[in-house]
């Protein structure tokens, strides 16, 4: 598992598998991983986390209004938790607006990049609300990526190792080069892209997704008419994500991992 790009959490809530190997259905499940992973937040264990929280008596307090039925601070309520904050970062859009019936939300050059996009394949992956997050699909269906994404690689840096993607998950050779499509939401934010973050510039992830995955070249007007598309998927980040928050007052209990 080599996958080094973190996936933006705005709108994750509309996929239907997390991380790029899909190992995890949804929030709750996706949250618990990165706080004990030994290379993301590397807490000891999930009773640390646990006994972390607990110790602050605000969260104490709030983990009870929260969930009155289990009043605890526990791992999966942590996770309930963090989910429950996620699922507030949409970033409505004017592509939400074209679907609920505007039909002047896009522009005439927008319709057009829409209209590439279906009629190139595109939309066969990148599929429901999300543009993507719904599916896992091998990445190099006629081509090898690495093949494709080779010219970008930074001379002089040493190259990423092959991510064998879902493979390292089931180790079912069906799985070999497996990702998740990823969402085409913001997608002119989100750089670099792919899930090595090799490829920085939005058309020529565009021109690699074309040639690896459908065998196909874009041209130079429908690639134009592609990334005004991409420009009605910039959302409004809601106003409450963008405040960094007061934290609660820890106390002189709260642990410290003693392991470093
Ligand atoms: C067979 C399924 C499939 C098709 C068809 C497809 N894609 Fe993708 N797309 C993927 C997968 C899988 C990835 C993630 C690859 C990776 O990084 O491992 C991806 C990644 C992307 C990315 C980079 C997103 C990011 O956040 O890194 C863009 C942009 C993109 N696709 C656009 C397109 C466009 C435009 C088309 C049509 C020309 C297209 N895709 C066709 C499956 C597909």
């Amino acid at each position: 598992m080599w996958a080094l790009l973190s996936p933006t959490v705005l709108n994750a809530a509309l996929h239907t598998t997390q991380f790029w190997d899909g190992r995890a259905a949804d929030l709750e499940e996706q949250a618990k991983g990165p706080i004990v992973n030994p290379i993301e937040m590397a807490i000891p264990d999930h009773d640390f986390a646990v006994a972390r929280i607990a110790s602050i008596p605000e969260y104490v307090a709030r983990f009870a209004a929260a969930f009155p039925e289990a009043p605890e601070v526990t791992y999966v309520n942590i996770a309930h938790a963090i989910a429950a904050f996620e699922r507030t970062l949409m970033t409505p859009d004017r592509f939400d607006d074209f679907l609920r019936g505007d039909v002047n939300a896009l522009s005439e050059q927008e319709k057009a990049g829409l209209q590439v996009f279906i009629n190139q394949g595109c939309a066969g992956c990148h599929i429901g609300p999300a543009l993507g997050g719904t599916m896992l699909t091998r990445f190099g269906v006629v081509e090898a990526y690495w093949e494709a994404t080779r010219d970008f690689v930074t001379p002089g840096t040493p190259t990423i190792p092959m991510d064998v993607g879902r493979f390292a998950v089931t180790h079912d050779p069906a799985d070999l080069y497996v990702f998740k499509v990823p969402s085409l939401r913001n997608i002119t934010r989100t750089y670099p892209y792919f899930h090595d973050g090799l490829v920085w510039g939005l058309r020529d992830a565009t021109q690699v997704m074309a040639r690896v995955q459908l065998g196909r070249e874009i041209s130079e007007t429908d690639m134009d008419n592609l990334m005004a598309f991409y420009q009605a998927l910039e959302g409004e980040v809601p106003a409450h994500a963008l405040v960094i928050p007061v934290l609660p007052a820890s106390t002189e209990q709260t642990p410290r991992p003693s392991n470093r």
